[in-house]
């Protein structure tokens, strides 16, 4: 529709410079950087808005059309149907925003001095539609594959590059002007600031990877220390995920939560290891050392600042509901929400493992006893939470656990 109406308003426009842009904007359109959720961003929201600050909003449509055709989509073999999607995007989110740029006061063509003051507030406008528009539909159509919550999507792989975009949209600013004064053959000036402005993406993509690499080493540090938590860090991780996506939290709340689960228990690196690994009973003493560990956990964490937000639920997640487990003593609600599902995932995942002094409980009575204790020890709704997510397939579950999560639907039929 959009493209229909560009073409039949008949945009005043130079073809040579349509097709000019259009080749500038699939270059910087086919080195995207991949992005966690199965996003992904690139720099060409910077050339598609220096083509409609030039041109105005139909001849952009026109030369966004070329990103239905994308290298790096080709290469990573993307469905056809998701590139078409992606160039719709590009193709409305570009339109709405040359449309704003002129509504707001912007003029197409070359900016001149004179124009400077009064062209910061259509170009703040346009950028801002555009990056609701186009990241907006991304989260919605990821969102509406993966079944998870756009808004938590676009929250986790988006919410942080607002100020980039703004960077984007000065940038496409002066790519107009730049192209205004030289004309095509400005080309190699105006790769410079784009390659820059992708070189800032792919750091940050990195450093959220070297994260995930310091997690991983923390986390086989503890396991060679305590065999018996083999795989234990991973499956908490994976039953409290779970739980906050069922209770809908906002994906970086999950992702906290992710990590939090994977070294909640990272404070045992400071317990010796033969009270670890000691088969048989604790003795007072061993059993205080015993409960410092999320204590020790919360300092080592301390001193890594993108594990902040983790802390809490690391520090808490031997509190009971009822205030009777340690660490602070606290109890109902003061215990973080990230804490009481740490709580159970990690009960749950103690009871049906085999320990040095027990063996594994199965899967039903681990189920039962998370049951009996809510409202005492864990959060029933972070429970009930659970047992509805309970994944028969994952472990090796009989009738009972069918008949426990069938009571819970009776009960709750939300
Ligand atoms: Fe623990």
């Amino acid at each position: 529709m959009v493209l229909l109406a560009s073409l039949i308003t008949k945009p005043a426009l130079s073809w040579a410079d349509v097709a000019f842009f259009a080749l500038f904007i699939f270059v910087a359109d086919s080195f995207t950087i991949p992005l966690p959720k199965n996003a992904s961003i690139s720099v060409s929201f910077a050339v598609i808005f220096a083509a409609a600050l030039l041109f105005g909003p139909q001849a952009v449509v026109i030369a966004s059309l070329i990103t239905v055709v994308n290298i790096s989509d080709l290469k990573r073999k993307i469905a056809w149907y998701k590139m078409v999607f992606s160039a719709c995007n590009y193709v409305i989110s570009a339109y709405a925003a040359g449309y704003v740029y002129i509504l707001t006061g912007g003029s197409i063509g070359g900016i001149t001095v004179a124009d400077f003051p009064y062209i910061i507030v259509p170009v703040v406008f346009a950028s801002t539609v555009f990056f609701a528009i186009n990241t907006g539909l991304i989260a919605l159509g990821v969102g509406l594959l993966n079944d998870e919550s756009p808004v938590g999507i676009w929250r986790f792989d988006y919410q942080w590059l607002i100020p980039n975009y703004f960077a984007l949209g000065v940038l496409g600013l002066v790519l107009a002007q730049i192209y205004y004064l030289t004309g095509p053959a400005s080309f190699v000036l105006l790769i410079v600031p784009l390659l820059i402005a992708r070189q800032t993406f792919q750091v940050y993509m990195q450093l959220r990877g070297a994260y995930l690499d310091t997690v991983k080493a923390l986390v086989q540090a503890l396991e060679a220390k305590d065999p018996y938590t083999r795989g234990h860090s991973e499956r908490v991780a994976k039953y409290a995920e779970q739980i906050a996506r069922e209770l809908k939290l906002p994906e970086d709340r999950v992702e906290t939560l992710r990590y939090a689960a994977l070294l909640h228990d990272i404070g045992k690196i400071g317990i010796a290891r033969k009270i670890l690994n000691k088969p048989g009973k604790l003795n007072n003493d061993e059993f205080k050392k015993i409960q410092s560990h999320p204590r020790i956990g919360a300092g080592i964490l301390s001193d890594i600042d993108f594990l902040e937000k983790a802390i809490p639920a690391v520090y808490y997640h031997h509190e009971h509901l009822n205030g009777r487990g340690y660490g602070e003593g606290l109890a109902g609600e003061r215990i973080p929400l990230l804490a009481r599902i740490m709580t159970v995932a990690d009960s749950f995942d103690a009871m049906t493992s085999t320990r040095s002094y027990r063996p594994a409980m199965s899967v039903e009575d681990a189920a039962e006893e998370l049951m009996a204790c809510s409202n005492r020890q864990f959060d029933s709704e972070v429970v009930e939470a659970f047992m509805r997510t309970l994944d028969l397939s994952m472990v090796e579950a009989g009738p009972e656990i069918k008949e426990l999560q069938l009571s819970i639907a009776v009960e709750n039929p939300a």
